[in-house]
């Protein structure tokens, strides 16, 4: 837009039908379009504004998954927008080259919305993300891969949930991209995957099936200061990875989600996904494959809190039936926190089921996981994280931003992801002053 030198992005919210399998329509609801939303792309620095108009019938919101932005702007439960009405956030992407995402975030509603099909990819670029010889041409060798698992009713999606599944709704099968059995044709000896959990409840522990490992690249709120080598990356709902993975001429192999292996116990891991096997997506090489550069040994420079600077300690316990034992009130400021400053919270799950912990606004570190120092996949820039039951976890937190980041009226939120437990309550609100 000339006259305010925004980049200005329109989506609309509405409702339609969709053919997962050829013949088969079932009722779905995405932004400018039936399924899913378009993938969003801006770069630290520049200004930005949403034009987001709602065609649904029913209310609902958009929250920017991930995002460093004034609480006004975040879509939370209180900025809900009418059937037919709209809302137009706009801020200053201040933060570093990452994926992030987008997804409506009405109270008690957010589940059903985000399975028929509200979600999307939002990615930001930095200065040196862009010179960075990482795999970086979208849709050729960097690939948006949004991970849901449905299950079919007949010809319908079905949205229930099963007796012993305390976690909530869960698929029996995967879909990638809105798209069943999907495969991806590639080019390029090296192929980035921008891995999303958009799943309302299952965590996913993602491997090849042919054994070759991947380069963990970035995690939810940015690049890793360099890659590390790994077989397998667990993600929860809600959270990302950036990998990239080597192929060779002719190649076939799948990606899949492998049994979790740390999922509180044996009955949860039956019974709530835990012990379930999915391929996700294949990937088929070409015949002759462009070369890629090698990775950089040096990705970029993480910009973690320091725990040594906390001014503040807060303690979450988290239940299904509430963060410090209490339910979500609209109406109740849980934690008020000053800007500029640095926090460590420390999370627990003993509730005997897994949960997950997602703060808006910020990137945290983990500075620890049950007393010890975290694996790599947690040592990144990261706003969810999965908490098996028996995890305790410290976290340092940095409550950045000018003042127009200071608002004692309009709460962030922070819960769990599991898309069941927060639209029953696992959620709180803390503001900024
Ligand atoms: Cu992705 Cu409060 O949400
Ligand atoms: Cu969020
Ligand atoms: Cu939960």
């Amino acid at each position: 837009d000339n006259r305010t030198g925004r980049r200005v992005f329109d989506l609309r919210a509405q409702s339609g039908e969709t053919e997962f399998r050829p013949g088969r329509k079932t009722p779905t609801a995405g932004f400018n379009g039936n399924y899913l939303g378009p993938t969003l792309r801006a770069k630290r620095g520049e200004k930005v504004e949403v034009r987001i108009r709602n065609g649904l019938d029913e209310a609902s919101t958009v929250h920017w998954h991930g995002m460093h932005l004034p609480a006004r702007m975040d879509g939370g439960p209180h900025r809900m927008i009418g059937p037919g009405g709209s809302w137009s956030p706009h801020w200053t992407v201040g933060q570093p080259a990452a994926t992030l995402w987008y997804h409506p975030h009405p109270h008690g509603e957010t589940e059903s919305q985000v399975r028929r099909g509200l979600a999307g990819m939002f990615l930001v670029d930095d200065d040196r993300s862009e010179r960075l010889a990482l795999p970086r041409r979208y849709g050729v060798d960097d690939l948006p891969v949004i991970v849901q698992d449905v299950r079919f009713d007949g010809a319908k999606l079905a949205f229930g949930h099963k007796l012993m599944q305390n976690v909530g709704f869960l698929g029996d099968r995967t879909m990638v991209n809105g798209t069943l059995d999907p495969y991806a044709v590639v080019h390029d000896e090296r192929v980035r995957l921008r891995l999303l959990n958009a799943s309302t409840a299952r965590t996913y522990r993602f491997g090849f099936t042919d054994g070759r490992g991947f380069a963990l690249v970035g995690t939810d709120g940015g690049l890793l200061g360099r890659p590390a080598a790994m077989n397998r990356i667990q993600l929860s709902p809600g959270e990302r990875a950036e990998i990239v993975v080597r192929m060779r001429p002719g190649d076939r192999t799948v990606l899949r989600s492998y049994p979790q292996g740390n999922y509180g116990d044996a009955w949860q891991s039956r019974f709530n996904g835990g012990d379930d096997t999915f391929d996700v997506l294949q990937l088929r090489a070409a015949d002759t494959l462009r070369p890629s550069p090698s990775l950089p040994s040096r990705l970029a420079g993480q910009e973690l809190p320091d725990p040594a600077d906390a001014v503040r300690e807060r303690y979450f316990e988290l239940r299904k039936s509430g963060i410090n034992g209490r339910k979500m009130a609209m109406d109740r400021i849980d934690e008020t926190v000053t800007r500029g400053t640095t926090e460590v919270w420390t999370v627990h799950n003993g509730n005997g089921m897994p949960h997950n912990f997602h703060i808006h606004d910020v990137q945290f570190r983990i500075v620890s996981v049950n007393g010890r120092k975290p694996p790599v996949q947690l040592r990144g820039r990261k706003d969810t994280v999965f908490l098996p039951n028996g995890t305790t976890m410290k976290l340092a937190l940095r409550f950045n931003g000018g003042p127009e980041f200071a608002d004692p009226g309009t709460p962030y939120m922070f819960h769990c992801h599991l898309l069941y437990h927060e639209d029953g309550g696992m959620m709180g609100q803390f503001v900024v002053v």
